[in-house]
């Protein structure tokens, strides 16, 4: 009896010490380690990377390339990587997706593209493609209406304004127009609240749905209660609703050109299926535009020689600049928003997660230049920003707003991707680029130039990146 014990004991012992001895041959061919103090739910990464997005840098400095978080019993549960092979790996392929979105995101934004993977993506992707035709993005009208309120707002203050703010309600103006078909001046049309409260209660909705998340569901009960998260949620849909059933009813909507609301609803499943798209498109619209703009008005006044420089070029052309077809082919413009987008994406990383065994061209083996395989059920956090950093791909001065580099460099789909890659890349590009370009040139238009403006930059990324000092200016009247 005594010899069986033995036996058994020793076969438990070698198969222990070979699953330990495959373990360590299996970590050392993986991506090196951030160190994590929270083995459990790694939020001594989460919550600096968030708060002060430059730490996602720092990190990758630190680690490398690619490297992994371990929890207690996987070596390897999460990648992060600004590896451009890699991320383009993982943007593009199949057995990549991000359906984990659902349970943080579901109850306030329903169950649309941003959280659907495969036929159900592809379904809900050629719904929404009609609504970004040309003549919905060439017309200007709304927003020429959307720059002199805004140019206004500024002469009022003397110059002096939070541009943040003004941006976020004046393109929160024209995503009511061009998604929903509403004017958000209106009222008593039926509406069961006006603009401003929806905004105020969509800000309040994408913070609980952010802390949802990051955290999951159960932590973010005790963070906020849920009751008013409900009823932030109810009120929301009641407004989106209103959009809808004047489609149902086919009653005219505020807009010339056919909203998002007119072409989804009739495509959709149930009312459920266009709210839930009409609403992410409405969240894949908000504080991204705007922030692309701050950053490019707070990084101009650095270099006040281009502003100079558009001004004589709106000067010499007149009105007909303002056309999508002009604004695209200006090359200072066009500069300007690229080297914005490379220096400060709004998106400096995305998760995605494997839904299938699979594997990464770099960042395993003794020298971390290697394939190495990713089981089903990691997850990937693709660094954007660390590529738009590369002293390789953009020159020694990578660190530097520099518009006229584009003069020169040309990157690859692979090295320059503020706007996604592969088939889930942004459908908005060319409606964000033109009102970007418009909103910029009616303000070099107007002003002389920019003077004092929030020098500080320290950016959050709890949706999209945008400075947590703020974007205080002072435009020269
Ligand atoms: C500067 C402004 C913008 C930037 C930088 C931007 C960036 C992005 C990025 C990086 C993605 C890919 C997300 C992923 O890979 O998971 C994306 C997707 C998307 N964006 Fe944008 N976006 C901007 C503005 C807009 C606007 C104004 C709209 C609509 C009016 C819009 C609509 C969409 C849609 C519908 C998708 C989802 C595509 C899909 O999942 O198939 N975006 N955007």
């Amino acid at each position: 009896m005594q010899q069986l014990y033995l036996i058994i004991g020793s076969i438990l012992a070698c198969h222990v010490s070979y699953l330990f001895i495959r373990r360590r041959i299996r970590v050392r061919s993986l991506p090196p380690k951030f160190w994590t103090w929270d083995p459990i739910m790694n939020f001594d990464w989460i919550i600096p990377t968030v708060m002060d997005a430059r730490k996602q840098l720092t990190y990758l400095e630190k680690y490398g390339d690619t490297y992994r978080l371990p929890k207690l019993t996987n070596p390897m549960t999460t990648i992060v990587t600004r590896n451009p092979e890699n991320v383009h790996a993982i943007n593009t392929g199949k057995e990549w997706g991000i359906e984990f979105r659902k349970p943080g995101m579901g109850e306030m934004l329903g169950m649309g593209f941003l959280c659907a993977d495969d036929a159900e993506w592809m379904r809900s992707r050629k719904m929404l493609r009609p609504a970004f035709n040309r003549p919905n993005i060439d017309n200007f009208e709304v927003l020429e209406g959307v720059a002199d309120g805004l140019v206004r707002k500024i002469e009022e203050a003397d110059g002096k304004v939070e541009m943040g703010a003004l941006l976020y309600d004046a393109l929160m103006h024209s995503s009511m127009h061009f998604i929903l078909g509403i004017d958000s001046t209106k009222k008593n049309d039926g509406r069961p609240m006006d603009a401003q409260t929806f905004n105020k209660l969509w800000q309040e909705g994408v913070l609980g749905m952010g802390i949802r998340l990051l955290f999951g569901r159960s932590v973010s009960r005790l963070l906020l209660p849920s009751a008013r998260y409900t009823y932030v949620c109810n009120q929301l849909h009641s407004f989106i609703d209103f959009a809808i059933e004047r489609q149902e009813k086919h009653l005219p909507s505020d807009r010339k050109t056919s909203p998002m609301a007119e072409i989804v609803t009739p495509q959709a499943k149930d009312r459920a299926d266009a709210r839930a798209q009409l609403m992410q498109t409405m969240l894949a619209s908000q504080d991204t535009t705007g922030v692309l703009t701050c950053n490019a008005i707070q990084l101009l006044s650095s270099r006040p020689d281009i502003w100079a420089q558009l001004r004589a070029e709106v000067s010499a052309a007149g009105a007909e600049l303002f056309t999508w077809e002009r604004l695209r082919a200006n090359p200072t413009i066009q500069n300007i928003l690229s080297e914005t987008l490379r220096l400060r994406p709004v998106f400096p990383q995305f998760g995605r997660l494997a839904l299938r065994d699979t594997v990464l061209p770099s960042g395993g083996g003794p020298s971390h230049d290697q394939p190495f395989p990713i089981p089903k059920g990691t997850f990937a956090i693709t660094s954007t920003w660390g590529i738009h950093l590369s002293k390789e791909i953009y020159g020694p001065d990578a660190d530097e707003w520099k518009p006229e580099r584009w003069d020169s460099v040309k990157p690859s789909s692979k090295e320059f991707a503020a706007f996604g890659q592969g088939p889930r890349a942004c459908l908005g590009k060319d409606k964000a680029l033109a009102e970007a370009a418009y909103l910029l040139m009616r303000l070099v238009k107007r002003f002389e130039g920019v003077g004092d403006v929030t020098r500080e930059w320290k950016p959050d990324s709890t949706f999209s990146m945008k400075n947590s000092k703020g974007y205080k200016v002072a435009f020269k009247i």
